[in-house]
C-alpha cells in the first residue's frame, strides 16, 4: 500500500485491503482472513475465482501459445466468434482487450457506416446517466458530467436523451444520426433497466434512419442477467445492429468483442481498425472454456437472483429508507435515500465485498457460480447494517 500511494497514479480510491487470493465465491486478503465477493471484480470473475477448468485451460494454453498478435490466425477466434454469433444473433466479432475499446471501435462503426451514406451522418445519440467506459470517445457518450467535465471538449456531435423517455428520443435521431447508443440495464448508472417501450422505439428510430442501434453490454452482458445479453430478456427481443460487451468474456484475463450484423460490420474495412493484444490465443480460449460452462449455469443465475431480490425485498418492507430493489438475474441494486460509502466498509469488515454506485444505490454483481447459501450468507450481513442505520 506505501509503494502504491508512492509510485502509482493516484485516480483510484481503493479499499485498505490486499487481495491475496481466491478460492470460488471468496477472496482471502493476504493476513488470511475471508471475503465472500459479491462484487465479483466488477463483473469479470465470472465463474468466482481459481475455478479448476479456468486453472487448467490456462495452464495449458500458456505452455503452449498465448498471443500471436493479429498478423496470424490461431484456433480459438474463429470458433468463439462463431459461439458469440450463435448466442446473439448478430453475425460479426472484433476482438479487443476491454470495454471502452469496445465502445470506441463501435462508435468507430457507426461513423464510418454514416460517412459512407453521407458526409454529415455523423451525429451518435446517446442517454443521460449512462457509463460507456473511460477513453475519449467512450467518455463521449458518456451521459454523467462527473466522468467527463475535466477532459472536455470530447467528440462534437453527441446528443443526450432521458433514458425511457422514447418522445425524447425520437426528437433527437433524425437523417444525421449514425448511431444511437445504450446499455440496456445501465449499470455505474444505479441498475437502471430500460424498459421495452424505449428500446424497440430505438430499434424504430434506428431503421427509419438508417442509423446504428448500439447495446453496451459489457457490465449486464454475457450471462450476468440469466440469459446471454440482457436484450433478450424482452419478449420479442429487441435485437441491435451492434452489441459490445468484455468483462466476463474471459473470466478475469482482458478480452472484449464488438458483435455486428452484417450491415455494421461492412463499414469497418480492410485496415480501418485493429488491435495488437485483441483476441489472444489464452484469452479466447478461456472464452470458450467459460461458454461451455455458462450454459449449463444460467437456470441457476435466473433463480439466485431471484432468491436474492426476493430477500432484498423484505428488508425493503422492513427498512423505509431503501426505495427500489432493481435488477436482474445476478446484476441487483438496493435504490436508498441515504449514502451507501459506509455501509460497503461495514459490510467488508463482516466479511463481505459490495460495491456502492451513484452514491446511494448498493450494487451486488456477484459470480455466476454463487449459490442461495452464499446469498443467505450475504443477506445476514446486510440485514444487520440496514438494522444498523434504522438504529442511528
Ligand atoms: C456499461 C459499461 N460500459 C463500458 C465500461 C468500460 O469497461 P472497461 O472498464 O473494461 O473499459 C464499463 C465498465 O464498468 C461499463 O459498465
Amino acid at each position: 500500500m506505501e509503494l502504491e500511494s508512492q509510485y502509482v497514479l493516484q485516480n483510484y480510491a481503493r479499499y485498505p485491503i490486499v487481495i491475496h487470493r481466491g478460492k470460488g465465491c471468496h477472496v482471502y486478503d493476504a493476513n488470511g482472513t475471508r471475503y465472500l465477493d459479491f462484487i465479483s471484480g466488477i463483473g469479470v470473475n465470472a465463474l468466482g475465482h481459481a475455478h479448476p477448468r479456468i486453472v487448467k485451460v490456462i495452464r495449458d494454453q500458456a505452455a503452449l501459445l498465448m498471443h500471436c498478435s493479429n498478423l496470424y490466425y490461431h484456433e480459438f477466434q474463429g470458433p468463439l466468434a462463431k459461439k458469440l454469433a450463435e448466442i446473439s444473433g448478430l453475425q460479426r466479432t472484433f476482438f479487443c482487450n476491454s470495454g471502452t475499446e469496445a465502445m470506441e471501435g463501435a462508435l468507430k462503426m457507426a461513423r464510418a457506416h454514416g460517412n459512407k451514406i453521407s458526409r454529415d451522418k455523423t451525429e451518435i445519440v446517446a442517454l443521460d446517466n449512462s457509463f460507456h467506459g473511460r477513453t475519449l470517445g467512450a467518455l463521449s457518450v458518456t451521459g454523467q458530467p462527473k466522468y467527463r467535465s475535466d477532459f472536455e471538449p470530447l467528440l462534437p456531435g453527441v446528443r443526450f436523451v432521458k433514458a425511457n423517455d422514447a418522445a425524447d428520443l425520437e426528437q433527437a435521431v433524425g437523417p444525421n444520426t449514425c448511431g444511437i447508443v445504450m446499455e440496456w440495464i445501465q449499470g455505474e448508472g444505479g441498475i437502471v433497466p430500460l424498459t421495452h417501450e424505449f428500446t424497440s422505439k430505438a430499434r424504430e428510430l434506428a431503421g427509419r434512419h438508417n442509423a446504428l442501434l448500439i447495446f453496451d453490454e459489457i457490465q449486464c452482458g454475457v450471462g450476468r442477467t440469466g440469459g446471454y445479453f440482457a436484450y433478450q430478456l424482452a419478449s420479442p427481443a429487441t435485437q441491435p445492429d451492434v452489441t459490445v460487451a468484455a468483462k466476463p468474456l474471459a473470466c478475469g484475463l482482458p478480452l472484449g468483442a464488438i458483435i455486428a450484423n452484417e450491415r455494421a460490420a461492412t463499414a469497418i474495412g480492410p485496415g480501418m481498425h485493429g488491435s495488437t493484444f485483441g483476441g489472444s490465443a489464452i484469452a479466447c480460449r478461456v472464452a470458450l472454456e467459460f461458454f461451455d460452462i455458462l450454459e449449463e449455469l444460467l437456470p441457476q443465475i435466473h433463480h439466485v437472483g431471484s432468491y436474492f431480490r426476493l430477500l432484498l425485498n423484505e428488508q425493503q418492507r422492513k427498512h423505509p429508507f431503501i426505495r427500489e430493489v432493481r435488477g436482474y438475474g445476478l446484476m441487483i441494486g438496493v435504490d436508498m435515500e441515504i449514502p451507501g460509502k459506509q455501509m460497503v466498509l461495514d459490510a467488508m469488515a463482516d466479511g463481505l465485498l459490495i460495491n456502492c454506485t451513484h452514491d446511494t444505490v448498493l450494487r451486488f454483481l456477484p459470480p455466476y457460480i454463487v449459490t442461495e447459501k452464499d446469498v443467505d450468507a450475504a443477506m445476514k450481513v446486510l440485514a444487520k447494517i440496514f438494522a444498523k442505520q434504522k438504529a442511528a
